[in-house]
């Protein structure tokens, strides 16, 4: 018999929010235990599993093995890249580590810091992959040549945000 999966509190929160019947992509998924609690829960019809690093998906997959998910896709990819729009009808991009205080410190963060480590894996000679630090540049393979912002939440409510201001584990 498989194993039963029990979600911390924090992931629980997430699930909790996730629709019946919604067809869901979880966006850096690591461990992959959300995607998985909720397809044994038969909450999702579907679930694309997706993470930017082959380990943690590996991990996603090995979680999915143990306890008997069968409707999960698991997919090596950077952000929503790689799911198409008819896939999702809920995205979950869960992690807090990323969150800034302003619009200007987000899109710091994305240029001087996330691109120029994202940037090694996409090896064609930018500064940033050189140096590991932003040089401003305008090349060809600049990968912070589009920073997308969403400005409005249109309809209202599609989009929810969950800040916890507490450690609740992982
Ligand atoms: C802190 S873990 C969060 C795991 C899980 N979502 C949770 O909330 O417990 C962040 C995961 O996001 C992945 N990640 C980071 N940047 C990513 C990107 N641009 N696209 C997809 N996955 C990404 C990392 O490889 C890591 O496995």
């Amino acid at each position: 018999m498989a194993k039963k999966l029990e979600l911390t509190p924090r992931l629980q929160l997430l699930a909790d929010w996730v629709p019946q019947g919604a067809k869901l992509a979880d966006i850096g998924t690591d461990h992959g235990f959300l995607p998985v609690w909720l397809d044994l829960q038969g909450r999702v019809v579907s679930a694309v599993a997706s993470d930017l690093r082959k380990g943690p998906l590996e991990r996603a997959k090995e979680t999915g093995r143990i306890y008997g998910a069968e409707h999960i896709d698991y997919r090596l990819g950077n952000g929503l890249e790689g799911v198409f729009p008819e896939e999702a009808d809920v995205i979950v991009i869960a992690g807090m580590n990323k969150v800034e205080d302003t619009l200007e410190a987000a899109i710091n963060r994305a240029r001087t810091v996330a691109a120029p480590m994202n940037k090694q894996r996409f090896p064609n000679q930018t500064p940033c992959e050189v140096t590991g630090k932003c040089g401003d540049c305008k090349a060809e393979g600049c990968i912070c040549n589009q920073i997308l912002v969403t400005r409005n939440c249109n309809p209202a409510g599609r989009i929810k945000i969950i800040l916890v201001g507490e450690e609740l584990g992982l």
